[in-house]
């Protein structure tokens, strides 16, 4: 069957990767987290003292990137991939709230989003690939056969993604989680390289009232549709 590539992108906390992670599964497509890329960088920057409250030397991360070695490996056929910071799985550590609150600005260098762009479009070049995250149908994957672009209210995603926060054991205010996906949503569209725009081609589908089965379908059908060349 002829294999496609699919880009999912959208704002914060809209719910990409779960519909990601189960088309790729349905479809026998790579899955691929492209923010959990952003995140390991971040994650690097912050132990190193790179980036901290205070302060964030932008040239000593840049001069520090070919120290960065990032890969995903799966640890069974059916789960998702973690990603691997200098050989070590920080799959989990690269999901609190600390490592959100840095990972829009160093998302902002040119020499991050370079290096970590040919890594991804390294990932997706025999297609099969299911890649979500900012600029992947309009920098990544500009000729995707499947654009999505994902949406739904500030306050929808700020519940989620409390509730995935309170469910992992963090200590978190609502208040700051919603502020951290505005303060992220405000960062991520203004931000003068690759932008979090929707592709002229994407399809937009907004999840504020969808369940996980009925959002698994609609991109399920987009798909079909287009593996068959419709
Ligand atoms: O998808 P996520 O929330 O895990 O992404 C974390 C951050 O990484 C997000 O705030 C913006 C950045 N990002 C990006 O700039 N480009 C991507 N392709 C994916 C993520």
């Amino acid at each position: 069957m002829k294999k496609i590539t699919i880009a999912i992108d959208g704002y914060s906390s809209t719910g990409k990767s779960t519909v990601a992670k189960q088309l790729a599964d349905y479809l026998g497509y790579v899955y691929v987290d492209s923010g959990a890329m952003y995140r390991a960088v971040t994650l690097y920057a912050m132990q190193r003292g790179i980036i901290s409250k205070e302060h964030f030397d932008a040239q000593k991360l840049i001069a520090s990137l070919p120290s960065i070695d990032l890969r995903f490996e799966k640890k069974s056929a059916w789960n998702k991939a973690h990603i691997y910071l200098n050989g070590k799985d920080v799959e989990n550590e690269i999901r609190n709230l600390e490592v959100s609150e840095f990972v829009s600005p160093i998302a902002t260098i040119h020499e991050v989003r370079v290096k970590l762009v040919a890594q991804q479009q390294k990932m997706g070049l025999e297609k099969g690939v299911v890649m979500d995250g900012r600029d992947i149908g309009t920098v990544v994957f500009p000729k995707a056969e499947l654009k999505i672009f994902m949406n739904a209210s500030a306050n929808e995603r700020a519940q989620r993604r409390y509730k995935e926060l309170l469910d992992r054991g963090e200590v978190v205010e609502f208040k700051n989680v919603l502020k951290n996906i505005e303060d992220r949503d405000h960062i991520d569209t203004t931000r003068e390289d690759s932008p979090l725009v929707k592709a002229a081609d994407a399809i937009e589908i907004d999840n504020s009232e969808m369940n996980l089965d009925d959002q698994f379908h609609t991109v399920l059908q987009l798909a079909k549709d287009r593996i068959a060349g419709r």
